[in-house]
């Protein structure tokens, strides 16, 4: 079990997860900093390695993006806070820390219900309470099998989902 792992069985959350996760750290500790996630450790089952959005500044030099969100824009506002998020096209963007995002399938691997979305610094079928983490991972029984995660990346304008 990591720290993240630790906190969230203790019962952080969102920005309080986030704040502790950035915090105490002495030179002993083994941690990850929120923007810069250990590709190792939160390669999705997907395979994808940009999971929990390390951004970049460069998007225009992704290729086949899934989707672009404009966070500047009113419809998109839920994007500009933590903890906000959109659905589109079948998945929930979040932003799991300020300037962080991340990305899950909306379908849920319980049952195929298209009822995920993102709470208290995860994300969560609203169906049948499955729990995600924000690289897809699963967290209780009912989401044991995870949910497709996809990388994300932002110049701060913009949002890819790849
Ligand atoms: S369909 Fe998501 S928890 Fe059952």
């Amino acid at each position: 079990m990591n720290r993240y792992e630790f906190l969230k069985s203790m019962g952080f959350g969102g920005a309080a997860l986030m704040a502790v996760l950035t915090s105490c750290v002495s030179q002993e500790d083994t941690y990850v900093p929120v923007t810069t996630i250990d590709p190792k450790a939160t390669t999705s089952s997907t395979g994808n390695s940009n999971i929990g959005a390390t951004p970049i500044t460069d998007i225009s030099k992704i290729t086949n993006p899934l989707i672009k969100i404009d966070i500047s824009a009113n419809s998109n506002s839920a994007l500009k806070k933590v903890s906000g998020y959109v659905v589109q096209s079948g998945i929930v963007v979040a932003q799991v820390a300020a300037g962080t995002y991340a990305a899950v399938t909306n379908t849920c691997s319980h049952e195929p219900k298209k009822q995920v979305i993102f709470d208290s610094g995860e994300f969560y079928c609203t169906a049948h309470g499955a729990r995600f983490d924000i690289t897809g991972k699963g967290l209780n029984s009912v989401g044991s099998k995870g949910v497709k995660a996809y990388n994300v990346a932002t110049d701060g304008k913009t949002v890819v989902v790849y």
